[in-house]
């Protein structure tokens, strides 16, 4: 496992974006693994400025995305249908065409149908990764299978609370979401997982230094061969 720190935002969003824009240079059409939430903001940035810089053709790039709320209307500003669209796509000079979410009906024909499309793609190259302050990879919460696959699960009290501030209010959070499991983010061929703030501090050094446990989804990522901690010094302050 390699932990990289830095020192501000775009040096992190840049090194993020290089681990991707070296899949894509190495094969055009790349499976990205894409991750909402604020921490992959500065790679999607990055991602689109070197791939300006340097011509890079991105027309056959596929991506799919971690997760998705269920039962969310996919034209809502804050479905992850929506937020994929306007913080990824459009930035970095994607079609809606290229890139899959998880349907937000979250059934299990859909959960299935979400595997079988990523296998049918090859497979992720690099999956890109957030975490939660409670450990969760996605939306698996603690307590989610090591191998778990595409599901519909439950979110904590403790994600709706830090979901709350995308919404009117907590109560509009939707309590459910469809995810990619552990064991389908464990399969992609190279791991990067960001974390910026303080906030994140506890869950990246239990995730980095703790025990491979259910309680802490991040730390099934040590038992990944190629994996790439992309942190500022605030998320690496207890390590
Ligand atoms: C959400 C997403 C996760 C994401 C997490 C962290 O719950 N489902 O995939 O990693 O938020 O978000 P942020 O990067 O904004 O802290």
């Amino acid at each position: 496992m390699e932990v990289r720190v830095f020192d501000d935002a775009v040096s992190l969003g840049r090194f993020a974006a290089e681990q991707v824009l070296e899949a894509i240079a190495a094969k055009p059409d790349a499976v990205i693994g894409l991750a909402t939430g604020s921490s992959p903001l500065s790679l999607y940035a990055a991602w689109a400025e070197l791939a300006r810089e340097r011509g890079t053709d991105l027309s056959a790039v596929r991506g799919f995305a971690l997760d998705e709320y269920a039962g969310i209307d996919p034209a809502h500003p804050e479905s992850y249908h929506s937020v994929i669209a306007h913080e990824v796509v459009a930035p970095v000079g994607l079609t809606p065409e290229q890139v899959f979410v998880p349907s937000a009906e979250a059934t299990e024909e859909a959960a299935e149908a979400y595997e079988q499309a990523i296998a049918a793609a090859g497979g992720v190259d690099v999956q890109i990764l957030g975490i939660g302050r409670n450990g969760h990879l996605g939306f698996n919460e603690p307590g989610s299978a090591l191998d778990s696959r595409t599901r519909r699960v439950a979110l904590t009290a403790e994600t709706i609370e830090d979901n709350a501030r995308f919404f009117d209010s907590a109560a509009d959070v939707p309590t459910e979401a469809i995810t990619q499991g552990l064991g389908t983010i464990m399969d992609a061929r190279k791991l990067v997982i960001l974390a910026v703030g303080e906030a994140k501090a506890a869950a990246v050094a239990a995730a980095i230094e703790g025990p491979v446990t259910e309680a802490m989804p991040a730390s099934i990522a040590q038992r990944h061969p190629n994996v790439v901690y992309v942190l500022d010094r605030a998320a690496a302050s207890l390590l």
